[in-house]
């Protein structure tokens, strides 16, 4: 059988796209609302830490239009929306664990009454200290999660026989999620105790579950739905819950529909961002470079709350060799707890954080050395055995690094363009020109190997049409686009004939979260497999008519063809019908070959890698420390694409969304623990305007030798990490203005005042 029937590998436009353009795409807040919907809003707490001493809502509850108004005691069930660890409240029960934590929530006839409500309540809260940083919660031993610890060899005695010798402290900055769509939830009391959701949700599976627990409810009689979402980017993983939670109880309260949308100050105050770290490093290397000896303390802000740090930490642990070989090496990871929102899953999920640990490394012994920075890249690339091992014991098996590199730099004129800056530079006493090429190495799977699993419904109407549903969630990355094309394969037809249906806790059961870039890995072959066994079904049928073999019988072009019979597969299905064949199956998949001990960190947590490298030239304003991004150039790895066109917009996206985060995104709190950066007007995202004028993006050729669905990558989070050559580029060009050999003491993200800073004595020599 062919392995990549059409329409896979198709570039097809995104399967909403005629709605996104036409504004007719419709989420969770253009649904038509039920007669008689209420509108919720929370009231945020406005102290980072404290005792609740008084909560006199009286107010509230005497303003025009207010239908409810519940405090945590008014939840009949668990008053908990945490994934993992039940530390979570939905409402503040007693203590205030962060600035912008929901306290109690009001239901109204309209949104604005709901939210001037909910401004009238009267507070008193007993302020307590609070740990607001790393650096905070490192000095009071404060932690959401035990440290984790992994190791390989001996690295004191590595760093005391290395030749040369660096130390360095890095901090690096956390990120608002900013979706275009805001945190919502429709609840819908439905009859005989049961209730039924919409929302924006990577979730469905866990909002069903969560929910029945806060109402003191079984599963059965939650259920949820969501058709797409307007972006969610890991924000929406656990922390759709919350909201979901709210909008529940308000309308098990008043036997109404409640919806619940948070406007966008809340939502960037009550809501998690990706963590921000501090990272210590110790490295001995010898002359060319290469790492001898290196132990790295990685220690981030969860928040007040473990929500996902877990799995994000060790995502960091994992991901803090990238695309090299660390033969001796200490990691610890530090998940502190400090009085901050609580922070959760970003694309990346802690592996972009740990790449930007072992880069930033590598970066500072070759400014050290003043060696080529990719040289020094490429002496510490994974090779051949014995240095094809990672520090948690996994064998790299499908290693592309070097050739991915090489071609990158050759196509982007890598070493030719590097002279021209030093040139450039030379004769340049303002503007200063950077260039780096950084290369990705990310796994993929969730660490927890029970979530990779995956199931799928498949419906053939007896007109041949096809109704697919199944358990990931649409939210922009084209996942429904790819399932489409892989389901019309199967059968041999136009993706016409394909529709997508909402993904509901209904249809397919037991889901895992829209995460860890595995929706269509996963998803695409359980429906495969639900597509197989109707085939197989169809399949026999017409080779008992024709008295033949099943294994003849083939699916193509809108036809089912066998030794002497070629019918439109819509006669075919009618047939079958008639004969009461069964038209509709499910399927189910579970990844094979990866197993992982959470308690020693080592084992085969990733079916396989993904890889890519990206080479972006910038150019300074020393007197301003302003930046412009001058090219990029990429070469990533989506294994053999399911959809290119699809694959090259999530790179492109992801790259972007990293350079906001590396570059311009800065989240600030104040001394009160107080969010300022809660609203674009003063927390910067990329525009259009800060494309690179210059941005080459390809795909290397590269099957997956997994048998992953017709042998592609996961594309989603991958690309983010491309944007550290921007980073790297930007330290380049602010070292090609201090002394030779200094390392810039640069943090991320890379402002123009963060840059001044390295310019103007923020130097380590
Ligand atoms: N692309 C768009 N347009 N919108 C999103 O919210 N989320 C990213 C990535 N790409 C996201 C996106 C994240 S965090 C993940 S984990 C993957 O998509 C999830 O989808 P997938 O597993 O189907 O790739
Ligand atoms: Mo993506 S951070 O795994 O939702």
């Amino acid at each position: 059988m062919n392995t990549t029937p059409p329409p896979v590998g198709a570039a097809l436009p995104h399967e909403s796209a005629h709605l996104h353009v036409t504004g007719e795409a419709a989420y969770t807040d253009d649904l038509p609302e039920p007669a008689g919907t209420l509108h919720a809003a929370p009231g945020l707490s406005s102290v980072a830490h404290g005792r609740i001493v008084s909560l006199d809502l009286s107010a509230v509850r005497a303003a025009p239009g207010v239908r409810a108004v519940i405090v945590a005691a008014d939840i009949p069930g668990d008053n908990n929306c945490g994934a993992a660890v039940h530390d979570d409240p939905i409402l503040a029960d007693g203590e205030v664990s962060f600035h912008g934590q929901p306290l109690f929530a009001v239901a109204a006839d309209t949104r604005d009454q709901a939210r001037h409500a909910a401004r009238l309540a009267q507070v008193e809260i007993e302020a307590w200290p609070a740990l607001l940083t790393v650096e905070d919660a490192l000095a009071a031993d404060s932690h959401v999660l035990p440290p984790v610890d992994i190791s390989r060899g001996d690295v004191a005695a590595a760093l005391a026989s290395a030749p040369h010798r660096l130390a360095g402290t890095l901090h690096l900055g956390g990120q608002e999620h900013f979706y275009l769509e805001g945190q919502v939830s429709l609840a819908i009391p439905r009859e005989d105790d049961s209730l039924h959701l919409v929302s924006s949700t990577q979730h469905p599976t866990e909002i069903q579950h969560i929910v029945a627990h806060a109402l003191g409810w079984r599963m059965h009689q939650v259920s949820c739905e969501c058709r797409r979402m307007g972006g969610g980017f890991g924000g929406k993983e656990s922390q759709a819950a919350q909201w979901a939670c709210i909008a529940a109880v308000l309308a098990r309260r008043t036997g109404k529909p409640v919806k619940m949308r948070l406007d966008r100050d809340d939502d960037m105050r009550a809501t998690g961002k990706r963590h921000d770290f501090r990272i210590e490093y110790e490295a001995g290397f010898d002359a060319a470079g290469r790492i001898i000896g290196l132990k790295l303390l990685l220690a981030s802000r969860c928040g007040f709350s473990a929500d996902l740090s877990g799995p994000i930490n060790d995502r960091a642990v994992f991901h803090a060799d990238n695309a090299y070989y660390l033969d001796t090496v200490a990691i610890r990871s530090l998940r502190c707890r400090t009085h901050t929102v609580s922070n959760t899953a970003f694309r990346g999920f802690g592996g972009p954080q740990g790449m930007f640990a072992i880069e930033s490394v590598i970066d500072d012994i070759t400014r050290h050395l003043q060696l080529d920075p990719l040289a020094v890249r490429r002496a510490n690339f994974y090779d051949a055995p014995p240095r094809n091992t990672t520090p948690y014991g996994m064998t790299v098996e499908d290693n592309v690094i070097a050739p991915l590199v090489s071609q990158l730099a050759l196509d982007a004129g890598y070493a030719p363009r590097r002279a021209a800056i030093a040139a450039f530079n030379a004769a340049s006493p303002v503007i200063k020109r950077g260039i780096a090429l950084t290369p990705v190495k990310f796994g993929i799977s969730f660490t927890a190997t029970f979530f990779n699993q995956a199931g799928a419904l498949v419906h053939v109407y007896k007109d041949g049409t096809v109704q697919v549903s199944h358990g990931g969630t649409e939210m922009g990355q084209g996942l429904h686009t790819k399932i489409r094309q892989i389901v019309a394969g199967e059968f041999g037809l136009p993706v016409a004939d394909v529709r997508l249906s909402a993904t509901d806790t209904r249809q397919v059961p037991n889901t895992s979260a829209t995460a860890a870039s595995s929706g269509t890995d996963l998803n695409g072959k359980a429906a495969q497999a639900a597509c197989r066994t109707i085939c197989q079904r169809l399949a026999a049928f017409v080779a008992g008519r024709l008295g033949s073999d099943a294994g003849q019988v083939g699916f193509a072009d809108g036809q089912v063809r066998a030794p002497g019979f070629n019918r439109p597969f819509a006669q075919v299905v009618a047939d079958a019908y008639r004969a009461r064949v069964q038209l509709w199956d499910a399927g189910f998949y579970a990844t094979p070959k990866i197993h992982f001990d959470p308690t020693t960190l080592r084992g085969r947590p990733f079916y396989y890698f993904a890889y890519g490298a990206a080479v972006s030239e910038v150019a300074i304003d020393t007197l301003t420390g302003e930046h412009r991004v001058l090219r990029v150039d990429i070469l990533h790895d989506a294994g053999r694409p399911i959809n290119p066109a699809i694959d090259i917009g999530q790179i492109e996206g992801g790259f972007m969304q990293g350079l906001g985060w590396l570059t311009c995104e800065e989240l600030v709190f104040g001394a009160d623990g107080r969010l300022l950066t809660h609203a674009p007007s003063t927390y910067k995202i990329p525009a259009v305007s800060n494309l690179p004028p210059v941005f080459n993006v390809r795909l290397f050729d590269n099957a997956n030798r997994e048998d992953a669905i017709h042998r592609s990558k996961a594309v989603g989070e991958p690309p983010l990490m491309l944007a550290l050559s921007v980073f790297f580029a930007l330290r380049d060009a602010v070292a090609a203005a201090l002394e030779p050999g200094a390392r810039p003491q640069l943090d991320a993200p890379a402002t123009p005042e963060a840059i001044l800073r390295a310019l103007n004595g923020g130097t380590l020599t």
